[in-house]
C-alpha cells in the first residue's frame, strides 16, 4: 500500500533524517565557561572523601559565599563516592554535581564513562524543560579518559523522538564542555562524537516500530547515512536475490509483502592492509513465522534488526574516523511474518553456498539469513568475519541481559574480540562450539538442519553459522540477544529499550586492525 504523508507519523521511512539524532556541540575548555552544571569527581581513598577537578575560582567563590569549603557543602547533602552516586549543590547560576568514581584508585575508562553518563542523566532528568550546558571537570588524563567522559555524556543525552509530531532536532543538552589542558582533547572529542553518533543512530533504528521500517526502508536510511561518504553501496532486491541464489534470505522474507534486501557497503581506504567483514542480522520484525511467538515475546522483536543496524552504523564511524582498514558491512534484511507464502517448519531450502537446510523452526530465522551473508562475505576471503545478531533467547538465559555471547573460530580470534570489548567497556563472554554440538547438524532430509531443540541452543546456532564460513577463515559470532534491548529502566549511559550495544566494540576492533 502506498504511504501518504500522515502515515509516517513523523518518521519518514524513505529518507534519513539526521535531525532525529542531533549532534550536541562539544568543546575543550580550560575553565568552565557559561555552564549551567559543573560535574566534578568524588573519590574515597583511605576512607576520606575527596573532590577532584574543582576549578580554583569555584572553590574560592564557594568559600566566600558560605564560609566553608565546597566539600563540606556537598557532605551536608550526603556526598558519596560510590560509583555513579550523584550529589548536587547549587551556587548562584551554577549547579555543582559531584559524581562518585568509587574506592579503587585505579579508575577504569568504563567507570569514567558511566560516571559521566550518570551525571548527565541526573542533569537532564532534573531539568527537562530548561536547556543545560554541562562542564565535565574530572581531572582526566590522556586521550582514552577524555573520550570515555565525552562518550558517557553524549550517550546519556541521546533519546528517542516520539512518533507524535514532536519536533526532532531539540535536545535539552545544548553543550558539553570538557575541562582540560590536554592537547589530545580536540582529537578525543572528534573520536567520541563519531562513536556516539553511530550508537545513537543504531538505537534509533532499532526503536523505530516495524510498520515504519521494512527491509527497503532500512536500505534508504543507510543510504542517507552514507550520503556524503566514499563507499560502495550495493543493494540486492528480491529479483537480484533470486538470481544470486540467496535461498535463505528469500525463504525468511517470503512471508511478508515487504520483500527482503541484502545491503552491502564496502569501504576501501588508501593504505589499508587488512580486511574486516561485518555481517548483521536484519530482521525488521520477528513474529516467529509459523512457529509463532506469544504476544509478549513479540513486543521487542522490532529490535531484531539490531545486528544490521550495529554493523552499518559502526562502519559509518569507521569511515568518519578515516581508519585505514578495508571494511565490508552486510545487512541481511527480511521481515519474518505469517502468510501463504511464508516458509514452513520442515521446508528444505537451498542456501547461497549450495547447502540444503531443513527448516526445523520458522522462529530460528536469524541463522538462516546470516548463513547466506556469511557465505557471501567468505567469497572475498577477508582477514576476519564478525557476525552480529539478536540470535537466541537461550543466550539471555545463559548470560543474562548485559553480556554479549562470543563464539570464535579460534582463541586468538576470541581474544581480538574480547580486547576490543574491554577497550569499549562492553561486556562479553566466550561460549564454546563443541564437536558434540556439531554432530547434531546433519538432517535426515537435507545436508543440515536449522534447529536441534532447546538444550544448548545458542551453541547449536553458532555451529550452524560456522558451517557457512569459508574454510580456514577467521570468524567470530556475537549473540547480542541480551544487551541489544534494555527492558528495565535507564541507567548511567544505557537507555531503556534499544541500546546500540556492541557498536563501539566493532569500531574498536577496526581500530586495532588499522
Ligand atoms: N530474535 C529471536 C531471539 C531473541 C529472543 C532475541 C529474545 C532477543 C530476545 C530469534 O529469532 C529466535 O526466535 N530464536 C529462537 C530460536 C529457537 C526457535 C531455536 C529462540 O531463541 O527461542
Ligand atoms: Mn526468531
Ligand atoms: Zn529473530
Amino acid at each position: 500500500m502506498p504511504r501518504n504523508k500522515t502515515d509516517n507519523l513523523g518518521f519518514d521511512a524513505t529518507k534519513f533524517d539526521a535531525a532525529r539524532t542531533p549532534q550536541i556541540p562539544v568543546r575543550a575548555v580550560r575553565e568552565p565557561a557559561d555552564a549551567t552544571d559543573l560535574v566534578v569527581a568524588v573519590v574515597n581513598p583511605r576512607d576520606e572523601l575527596q573532590l577532584l577537578g574543582v576549578p580554583a575560582q569555584i572553590a574560592k567563590q564557594t568559600e566566600k559565599l558560605i564560609g566553608s569549603p565546597l566539600l563540606d557543602a556537598l557532605k551536608a547533602q550526603g556526598l558519596s563516592a560510590e560509583k555513579n552516586a550523584v550529589t548536587a549543590w547549587s551556587l548562584p547560576g551554577l549547579r555543582i554535581i559531584a559524581v562518585g568514581l568509587g574506592d579503587d584508585p585505579d579508575v577504569s575508562h568504563e567507570t569514567i564513562r558511566r560516571a559521566s553518563g550518570a551525571a548527565t542523566r541526573y542533569v537532564l532528568g532534573n531539568s527537562a524543560k530548561t536547556t543545560r550546558r554541562i562542564a565535565l571537570s574530572l581531572e582526566l588524563a590522556g586521550q582514552a579518559q577524555l573520550v570515555a567522559a565525552v562518550e558517557g555524556a553524549l550517550l546519556a543525552a541521546g533519546r528517542f523522538h516520539k512518533l507524535s509530531g514532536e519536533a526532532a532536532g531539540e535536545s535539552a543538552l545544548a553543550e558539553v564542555q570538557i575541562v582540560t589542558t590536554d592537547k589530545a582533547a580536540t582529537q578525543a572529542i572528534e573520536h567520541a562524537k563519531a562513536t556516539t553518533q553511530a550508537v545513537l543512530v543504531a538505537r534509533d533504528w532499532a526503536n523505530v516500530p516495524p510498520n515504519l521500517l521494512a527491509p527497503a526502508d532500512f536500505v534508504e536510511q543507510a543510504k542517507g547515512l552514507f550520503a556524503d561518504a566514499k563507499v560502495d553501496i550495493e543493494v540486492l532486491d528480491e529479483r537480484a536475490l533470486q538470481r544470486g541464489g540467496y535461498g535463505g534470505l528469500l525463504a525468511v522474507g517470503g512471508g511478508s509483502s515487504r520483500p527482503p534486501r541484502l545491503l552491502r557497503i564496502a569501504y576501501r581506504p588508501r593504505g589499508a592492509k587488512q580486511h574486516l567483514a561485518l555481517v548483521g542480522k536484519g530482521i525488521t520484525f520477528d513474529s516467529g513465522g509459523y512457529s509463532l511467538k506469544p504476544t509478549d515475546s513479540m513486543l521487542s522483536m522490532k529490535t531484531d534488526m539490531s545486528g544490521a543496524a550495529d554493523v552499518i552504523c559502526a562502519l559509518r564511524a569507521i569511515v568518519e574516523l578515516g581508519l585505514k582498514v578495508n571494511v565490508t558491512a552486510y545487512a541481511m534484511l527480511a521481515e519474518n511474518l505469517v502468510s501463504s507464502t511464508a516458509y514452513r517448519p520442515s521446508d528444505v531450502l537451498r542456501m547461497y553456498d549450495g547447502t540444503t537446510v531443513e527448516n526445523r523452526n520458522s522462529d530460528a530465522e536469524g541463522r538462516i539469513v546470516l548463513a547466506d551473508g556469511l557465505a557471501r562475505a567468505s567469497e572475498d576471503e577477508p582477514d576476519l568475519i564478525v557476525d552480529v545478531a539478536t540470535l537466541t533467547g537461550a543466550c539471555v538465559v545463559a548470560l543474562g541481559s548485559t553480556l554479549t555471547g562470543l563464539f570464535a573460530s579460534s582463541d586468538a580470534v576470541a581474544d581480538q574480540l574480547l580486547d576490543a570489548a574491554e577497550a569499549s567497556g562492553e561486556a562479553m563472554w566466550q561460549l564454546p562450539i563443541t564437536d558434540e554440538v556439531r554432530n547434531n547438524l546433519p538432517s535426515k532430509v537435507a545436508d543440515i538442519q536449522s534447529g536441534a531443540g532447546r538444550e544448548g541452543s545458542s551453541l547449536f546456532a553458532a555451529a550452524f553459522l560456522q558451517h557457512f564460513v569459508g574454510d580456514g577463515l577467521n570468524w567470530a559470532h556475537l549473540d547480542i540477544a541480551g544487551p541489544a534491548w534494555n527492558s528495565g529502566s535507564a541507567h548511567d549511559y544505557v537507555p531503556a529499550d534499544a541500546t546500540g550495544a556492541i557498536v563501539r566494540t566493532l569500531i574498536a576492533l577496526a581500530e586495532k586492525m588499522n
